[in-house]
């Protein structure tokens, strides 16, 4: 009879294994153009598939009606998990109404699903601290507390509809408004609001259109802005083209943040064209998200480390915050090559 009680016990703890192991997850990734998206699939695939999850993984092309059929899709196939970093945050409520339906369980990724009570986690970099990170650069670089000369900005925002544009913003102006009000930075474009500083779709071409206008309109003597506050490294990849093709000498070129460290921007830092970047380690993100997956699946409590600052409209949506480190020509190598997230070759 023990014999037959250890067998079955046996049995049920194989049957729960093999259960565990067919789990599948949806990913859900806007785009392939920006390399932080193709490198956040690719981490989290090879995260879940080592955990012993299935793995669906998309790319949206930063089409909103083919990331909505892509969900649509990973929900009819089964999976009991969705991870989605999502092209326009308030776009996909009646998919996830659906995956609700479904008990499946919805983790936004890096940016935050609004205006839906179907969203279960969030798991994101710390977006304000990213943006506080870029403004203590510019304030360091131009000793703006010490100083009583006057430099010249222009400045960008983020997509619209990406929640984390705003928090960006509000890091990196909460910070600068200061010098501005004082006089230390002027901004002769005049446009500092998010609204005419947005660029939707954080397009490289569209951010390089905005620079050339502020050029051609503002500084038509030929001169440049000492900085330019970028909330990315696809933006600051724009302003730096345009800067460039209007023929700023490489000495002139002006303080160009960025963000994500992506290796065409890591090039132009070590060129001189970009200043500093912010260092968001997709595996550490990657790894935090399998953790949540983990710990849902298996009824614990999921761990999260902010529960007041990420509200989408209905809700605060419980969120772990990733620590972004900021990087450039001086610390590049430890924080790049040496833990191994580069080669040299690729920066090369
Ligand atoms: C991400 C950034 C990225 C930007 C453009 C934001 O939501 O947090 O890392 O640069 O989207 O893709």
């Amino acid at each position: 009879m023990k014999k037959f009680v250890a067998l079955l016990i046996a049995l049920v703890m194989m049957m729960a294994c093999a259960s565990a192991l067919a789990e599948k997850v949806g990913v859900s990734m806007p785009t392939q153009d920006l390399q932080r998206w193709v490198q956040d699939g690719e981490n989290m695939q090879k995260e879940l598939e080592e955990n012993g999850y299935e793995v669906i993984l998309t790319y949206a092309a930063n089409n909103v009606a083919q990331q909505i059929a892509d969900l649509e899709n990973m929900i009819t196939n089964g999976c009991d998990v969705l991870v989605i970093a999502s092209i326009d945050g308030s776009s996909l409520g009646e998919v996830l109404a659906k995956a609700k339906e479904n008990n499946i369980m919805v983790v936004a990724y890096d940016r935050l699903l609004m205006d839906t009570p179907d969203v279960d986690f969030y798991a994101t970099f710390d977006n304000y601290k990213v943006g506080v990170i870029q403004a203590s650069y510019i304030v360091e670089k131009f000793d703006l507390e010490n100083t009583d000369k006057t430099f010249r900005m222009e400045v960008f925002a983020g997509s619209p509809d990406d929640n984390n544009a705003r928090f960006f913003y509000a890091g990196a102006m909460d910070i600068l408004q200061k010098y501005i009000d004082e006089g230390k930075l002027v901004v002769p474009s005049g446009q500092t609001d998010f609204e005419t500083c947005a660029i939707l779709g954080w397009g490289t071409p569209d951010a390089q259109t905005r620079m050339d206008n502020l050029l051609t309109a503002f500084y038509s003597d030929g001169s440049f802005p000492d900085l330019v506050l970028s909330p990315n490294d696809s933006l600051a990849m724009g302003i730096a083209n345009a800067v460039e093709a209007a023929g700023c000498p490489l000495e002139s070129f002006p303080v160009i943040t960025g963000q994500d460290c992506d290796k065409a921007n890591m090039k132009n830092i070590l060129a001189g064209k970009q200043s500093m970047s912010v260092f968001k380690d997709t595996r550490t993100l990657a790894a935090q998200v399998v953790e949540m997956v983990n710990e849902y699946l298996l009824g614990e409590e999921v761990t999260v480390n902010d529960t007041s600052t990420y509200n989408n409209n209905v809700k605060d949506v419980p969120s772990f915050l990733c620590d972004p480190v900021f990087a450039d020509i001086n610390n590049y190598e430890e924080l790049l090559i040496e833990s191994g997230y580069y080669t040299p070759e690729d920066l090369q």
